[in-house]
């Protein structure tokens, strides 16, 4: 079997989901969590019988004796990754990540509520919760991409909600046991649940384990699932797992389950069940990218700053001190669009600690990611 990264750009071009279609032909893009990868087989062997076999039906409820497959495969691909022994019977299908951090939100708060979020992060996160109805305060990660626990502790005062994100999107930080524990006890001293959107944690990158939230904090809810990790964000499927010590699941309206996809359900359930060999490879390859983007910036690029991630798929760049930013003043994303034909995320757009920052994409094949950093370096490296 090949790489999963054996995909050529006129393949990638074909795609219609948006990294491959929303700029022009001559702009590379390395910017939405979308991976240039061939898809599992195991997974599409799966979604082509439920096609033959017109299965393309609703998802099971998870109050019949046959609602919880999802869950099942979940459990043992969380045992067999992460040694955690899921509650397959108290958790919950949701229609995917987000909407399911929206639902338990609602279980745990009432509008107007305050909701503490650690920015720069996942830009949906403030948007969705706002749409919600709740209000957002932050607690800035620190320069080197750690939880605040100070500042923690002073959003954690008349917040109700933490929302978490383990691994944190965009830095690829694994919060440690300890640092999990220190916010147990802040949120218990300040009353606030942890709601932990876990969606990248298979994407571990070296030996740093990933601990899951529950573990820690037995009254945090955590959300999963295999869209990430298996390159699924177009059949969307999720889970809200509860701590040994939440109980509030058991009140998600059922019409909650109504989102879910049966077919995404199958997808998943097919890359929980035999995408550990795949998802290796492609951690293997994630972190040979994370070596050639530190080496890149050593050799030529050296006023960008970074810290290499402990997981997910991304590189977040600290570029303010690069010439052509330093010389502009011009937001990094706009310059590389622009002047280097590279589409990367806007660091701003992950909170106003993003400012001077871009989120690169390492999940594409080794030739692309080096035509990237080379339309990276070249364009910010630049006398202006
Ligand atoms: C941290 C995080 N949460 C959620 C999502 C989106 O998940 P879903 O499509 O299941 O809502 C992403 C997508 O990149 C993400 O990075």
């Amino acid at each position: 079997m090949g790489s999963p990264f054996d995909v050529t750009p006129a393949e990638l071009r074909r795609r219609t989901s948006l990294k491959w279609h929303t700029y022009p032909e001559d702009v590379l893009p390395a910017f939405v969590a979308e991976m240039d990868v061939q898809p599992l087989e195991a997974v599409v062997t799966a979604v082509t019988k439920a096609m033959r076999d017109g299965d393309t039906g609703y998802e099971v409820g998870p109050t019949s004796p046959r609602g919880t497959a999802y869950a099942e495969a979940f459990a043992q691909f969380a045992a067999r990754r992460h040694g955690w022994d899921v509650p397959v019977e108290r958790t919950r299908m949701v229609p995917d990540v987000m909407l399911g951090i929206v639902e338990v939100v609602a279980l745990l708060t009432r509008p107007g509520d305050r909701v503490v979020i650690n920015p720069p992060v996942y830009p949906p996160f403030r948007s969705f919760l706002e749409h919600a109805g709740r209000r957002v305060v932050t607690a800035p990660l620190t320069p080197t991409g750690r939880l605040d626990l100070d500042a923690l502790d002073r959003a954690f005062a008349g917040a109700s909600v933490h929302l978490l994100c383990h691994p944190h999107n965009p830095t690829g930080t694994l919060h440690t046991a300890d640092e999990l524990g220190a916010v147990r006890d802040l949120a218990a001293r300040h009353d606030v649940r942890v709601v932990a959107d876990e969606i990248h944690a298979p994407l571990t990158l070296g030996d740093e384990p990933f601990v899951p939230t529950t573990t820690i904090i037995p009254d945090a809810i955590a959300l999963h699932s295999a869209s990430k990790a298996f390159n699924l964000a177009g059949l969307k499927a999720a889970l809200a797992v509860p701590g040994p010590a939440a109980d509030e699941l058991r009140d998600m309206p059922e019409i909650v389950g109504h989102g879910v996809s049966h077919v995404a359900s199958i997808a998943h359930q097919a890359a929980y069940r035999e995408g550990d060999a795949w998802l290796d490879d492609v951690r293997q390859t994630i972190r040979a990218h994370g070596d050639l983007v530190a080496q890149t910036l050593v050799e030529r690029l050296p006023q960008a700053r970074w810290h290499r991630p402990a997981a997910t798929y991304f590189a977040w760049l600290d570029v303010r001190e690069t010439p052509a930013v330093v010389a502009t003043g011009t937001d990094p994303a706009r310059l590389l669009l622009h002047e280097g034909r590279l589409a990367v995320n806007a660091g701003p757009t992950f909170g106003d600690e993003g400012a001077g920052h871009v989120r690169l994409n390492l999940a594409t094949p080794t030739p692309i990611l080096r035509d990237a950093l080379d339309r990276l370096v070249t364009t910010l490296a630049a006398p202006v």
